[in-house]
């Protein structure tokens, strides 16, 4: 199976386990790991609205927490009429753990695909303390 084909069928399968009381919008998303391994995140709401976790940064901690420490690819899905675009928070967290040509894969439930760049999604990013 095609990369981006595996990484939709895990992200979408992601959009199940989304905790979503609030908006009752549900997001997956799925990252490769350099392992290889991939990783599936959806959203996780709050009733404290800030402390909640978008789909891509659960996929990415994840990750991080079974001991990757960079990524390859990452794909976001949910039941938008566009491809759906992962917010600034994300797209910075992003930036910390992948290299700026990644892939960025932003799809939906009805077959919309466009793929991006960890560079185009975030140009200027914020990555360096020194
Ligand atoms: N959300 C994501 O999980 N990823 C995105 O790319 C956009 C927004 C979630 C956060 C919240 O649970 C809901 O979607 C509405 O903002």
């Amino acid at each position: 199976m095609a990369e981006q084909q595996e990484l939709l069928t895990v992200a979408t399968a992601m959009l199940d386990k989304a905790y979503t009381p609030y908006s009752h919008f549900h997001v997956g998303a799925a990252a490769v790991g350099a392992s290889g391994k991939i990783y599936g995140g959806c959203n996780i709401e709050n009733a404290s609205f800030g402390a909640t976790n978008c789909a891509e940064r659960t996929a990415i901690f994840s990750g991080i927490a079974a001991g990757e420490t960079h990524f390859t690819a990452l794909l976001v899905t949910g039941n938008t009429d566009g491809p759906i675009a992962p917010c600034g928070i994300c797209r910075q967290v992003i930036a910390e753990f992948f290299d700026a040509d990644a892939p960025i894969y932003l799809t939906n439930q009805k077959g919309a695909f466009t793929a991006t760049t960890v560079a185009a999604i975030l140009p200027g990013a914020f990555t360096d303390l020194n």
